[in-house]
């Protein structure tokens, strides 16, 4: 931890860990059903769901490892037991039990616009508080905006071809 680090955040240290905390549950769990729904997917543009569930999967990790490399830096303790995550979660997990493509985007469309709301949040209270940790989470945000946008056109896609072949 790095003391004077630490001592010019402008925010309750304690409570912005648990705050990182609750989003790096969100990580974990939106980094598995991303990861599980490309193994299991079934449908139209299998193919491409697949790739972007995948690309997803591994930013979702980057996103872990940028919050917990900075819990550490301000003297938190990142979550340690994957109970956790289910218990912390802001975003909850939505269980691929229907593998067709549609229902994973509807899933992972609704986990990135909770997200976003996350870190629009998280970026609210640190914006002039913690520039560090703004920062972190404001190219955090950027990524899940990117993911919502991709899902999306994945399903607009799906859309035109089903209209296509009406
Ligand atoms: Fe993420
Ligand atoms: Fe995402």
């Amino acid at each position: 931890m790095g003391t004077r680090g630490r001592e010019i955040i402008g925010l309750d240290v304690d409570k912005l860990i648990e705050l990182l905390n609750k989003a790096l549950a969100d990580e974990w769990l939106a980094y598995y059903q991303y990861w599980i729904g490309a193994k299991v997917a079934e449908g139209p543009m299998r193919g491409e769901v697949v790739a972007e569930l995948e690309l997803h999967a591994t930013e979702e990790l980057g996103h872990a490892l940028l919050l917990v490399t900075r819990i550490i830096q301000i003297g938190g303790t990142p979550l340690l037991d994957p109970k956790e995550w289910s218990e912390k979660t802001n975003c909850g997990y939505e269980i691929p039990s229907d593998p067709y493509v549609e229902s994973l985007l509807k899933q992972n469309i609704a986990g990135e616009q909770c997200a976003i709301s996350v870190y629009q949040k998280l970026a609210e209270i640190t914006a002039t508080k913690d520039p560090i940790t703004y920062e972190i989470v404001v190219s955090i945000l950027a990524d899940e905006v990117e993911h919502e946008e991709d899902l999306e056109a994945l399903q607009e896609d799906i859309n035109l071809m089903k209209m296509r072949h009406a």
